[in-house]
């Protein structure tokens, strides 16, 4: 049997990693910038997560959510102190998408309503809502086809109000209004964009008077990347629902999403049979801990702070963004090839979006050194194309 070939991939094999860095079958180590996209917060094999993992493998991996999982109630409170939602309620699952697809369902049993509002670029994830309220017409197979997912402009108050003015409230009954908005804190996919924060105040506000759920996408953006919990909390308002994935797990597969205490659970509206596992649990415990013990969301401020300095220094790359260790830049059309020199010459794996942005998405661990040979790396390379194009006219 061959395996379905979804993505184009990498011609290499890795086989160890520690910390930010991976080896590949042939013993040849890389710096890791992409952190198997946004995936590894704590650093690949962190001791301790790979201790908690192993010694609760020893005692139980799987029972179903249908008896007491103690670790549950752990996770929740650790989340609710480090995220700063003490009085949020917990569901766990399994991915981002599904995640995603868990908070706009719930949005729209909680006020009854069908409508989603989604930002241009979006990426929300491949499960059929989720994806319908992607931005990219390539991941919707007809069936996800839907009328009931509106794009607007990203950043964009007036257009928010505007369709607010024409959806909220229909004149025939509520099952058309604006049931959720969902925003990425930091667009990922789509190229690092920042939402502003007033923008994300202005999305609170008109949840507010018109009784939609405003649904934080934390996926990529969230637990602890762009130096606070999730990004949206720079906006200083709390969303309804924040959902989470990638690093929550370091790797292991866990998502969740954290529901505000207005919103009541109902029985039998959500379910899972692998969320929320006692394995699953440890891992994500573990995560939590480190995050707090190592105080990783000061590192991904301060060497966040730093690469951005940094590139900004540096004058052949365009529009520097991001927050914390969440990065972006513009690679000009003459260094086309910066992202795979970087990667077969200086050994280094980075991010992209397409057509031409470069995505740095390491550990929140990442150490200053290792950015400090990122950034001589960089300048090696563009400095050699640059040589190149003048040589060959
Ligand atoms: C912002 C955002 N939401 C949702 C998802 C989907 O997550 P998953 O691939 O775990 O389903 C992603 C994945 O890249 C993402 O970046």
């Amino acid at each position: 049997m061959n395996l379905f070939d979804v993505y184009p991939i990498n011609e290499i094999t890795i086989v160890k990693a520690k910390g930010s860095y991976v080896w590949d079958d042939k013993g040849e180590q890389y710096l890791d910038l992409y952190g198997g996209h946004a995936v590894i917060s704590i650093g690949h094999t962190h001791p301790h997560w790979v201790k908690s993992i192993e010694e609760q493998l020893e005692k139980i991996a799987f029972y179903s959510n249908s008896i007491k999982i103690p670790l549950q109630q752990l996770l929740a409170e650790k989340l609710g102190k480090i995220s700063g939602k003490n009085d949020y309620q917990l569901f766990l699952c399994n991915s981002g998408a599904e995640a995603n697809e868990n908070a706009l369902k719930l949005a729209s049993f909680h006020n009854g309503r069908k409508k989603v509002i989604a930002f241009n670029k979006a990426f929300h994830g491949r499960t059929s809502l989720a994806v319908s309220a992607t931005d990219n017409k390539n991941y919707i197979a007809p069936v996800n086809e839907t009328e009931n997912v509106i794009f607007l402009p990203f950043n964009d108050e007036d257009s928010l109000e505007e369709c607010f003015k024409e959806n909220a409230r229909p004149p025939d009954g509520q099952g058309k209004g604006i049931s959720s908005v969902i925003i990425e804190g930091i667009q990922g996919v789509g190229g690092i964009n920042v939402a502003e924060e007033s923008f994300l105040r202005k999305i609170r506000e008109l949840c507010n008077e018109n009784g939609a759920v405003y649904i934080a996408d934390g996926i990529q953006c969230g637990y602890g990347r762009s130096g606070k919990f999730f990004s949206h909390d720079f906006a200083g308002v709390n969303a309804d629902i924040y959902t989470m994935a990638k690093g929550m797990g370091n790797g292991f597969p866990v998502a969740g999403i954290i529901i505000a205490p207005h919103i009541k659970p109902k029985h039998f509206q959500l379910g899972t049979t692998f969320g929320g596992n006692h394995l699953a649990c440890a891992a994500a415990l573990a995560v939590l801990e480190v995050i707090e013990e190592e105080k990783l969301m000061g590192n991904a401020v301060m060497v966040g702070k730093y690469l951005k300095n940094e590139l900004e220094n540096i004058r052949e790359l365009e529009n520097v963004r991001g927050r914390g260790l969440m990065i972006g830049f513009d690679v000009p059309e003459e260094l086309n090839d910066l992202r795979k020199n970087l990667l077969w010459n200086q050994k280094i794996f980075t991010g992209e979006s397409k057509p031409n942005v470069i995505r740095l998405l390491p550990s929140l661990a990442l150490k200053k050194r290792d950015a400090e040979d990122f950034i001589e790396a960089l300048k090696e390379e563009i400095a050699a194309i640059k040589l190149k194009e003048t040589v060959e006219g």
